[in-house]
């Protein structure tokens, strides 16, 4: 981490929008990578309600549960000093209610030390964004593809394509934004879309298939180390190839311990 850098706070993503900073974020969901991220100076780490896919082996994020986020958002945040820590509000625990939403945003920063939450959906949202925000709860939006409605949306596929489509989602965008949401993530829409969304804007995008116009990027941290090695969408690039790593790793341990080769006696104590 660059020694000089002050802790990010949520009123400098307008800033860096601003000043043409394109934003980095990753989803992060325990204190080590958190550590690694927060050296390597990310400015958003997001724990995604994907890690009920990733790190609980679910298939999809709806059945992640609130206890479950705070437990990895409290690690998140103490392996962090520089970034911005924002937590997914997971399915059914901000659809319900006004109260039950600040309530429960409201945990989640209170119990993790967390700088925002982030919600998908648009119109039908705006009045939750709104409340939050106004009880200083930091909201990130969620256009496009919004995972917790993958059977709704009949899969993982591009949204906002056709012109209602593309008009509809610049509306809640522009909704999300006027209700007070700090940035907006764009996943898996059509990239020229992506551009006009973020130039309508003053607040950052950070889109994930979403193509280049955004403000920021995120990925999905597990998938762009290639530790998730079945999933290879056309939007995901791999900068690294850790699966293979580990198990190489693995197996060069399970080797040296069969051939009694390891511990030797450098690791042992007399
Ligand atoms: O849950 C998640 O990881 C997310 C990102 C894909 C944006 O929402």
């Amino acid at each position: 981490m660059n020694a000089d850098a002050r802790p990010l706070t949520v009123t400098d993503l307008l800033a860096l929008k601003g000043a043409g900073r394109r934003i980095v974020m990753l989803t992060c969901y325990d204190a080590i990578f958190a550590r690694l991220l927060d050296a390597s100076d990310v400015d958003i780490l997001l724990v995604g309600d994907s890690l009920n896919q990733v790190i609980a082996g679910h298939e999809t994020t709806l059945s992640a549960t609130l206890d479950q986020m705070i437990y990895h958002a409290a690690a998140v945040r103490r392996g962090t000093r520089r970034g911005l820590v924002f937590v997914d509000l997971p399915f059914l625990t901000y659809q319900i209610s006004i109260p039950e939403a600040i309530r429960n945003a409201g945990r989640v920063l209170q119990e993790t030390g967390a700088h925002g939450v982030k919600l998908e959906g648009g119109s039908h949202m705006v009045e939750t964004v709104s409340a939050l925000v106004e009880r200083g709860i930091p909201v990130m939006g969620h256009l496009g593809l919004t995972p917790q409605s993958v059977h709704a949306l009949g899969g993982y596929r591009v949204q906002g394509r056709g012109e209602a489509a593309a008009d509809r989602l610049l509306n809640d965008a522009k909704l999300l934004q006027s209700a007070g949401a700090c940035a907006v993530v764009l996943e898996l829409i059509p990239a020229p879309l992506a551009g006009r969304v973020s130039q309508s804007l003053s607040i950052p995008t950070i889109g994930i298939g979403a193509g280049p116009m955004c403000d920021g990027q995120v990925l999905v941290l597990h998938d762009m180390l290639g530790l998730n090695e079945q999933f290879a969408p056309k939007f995901l690039k791999q900068y690294a190839t850790l699966g293979q790593t580990v198990r190489e790793a693995v197996r060069a341990f399970a080797g040296e311990v069969r051939e009694s080769k390891y511990p030797g006696k450098e690791h042992s104590f007399e």
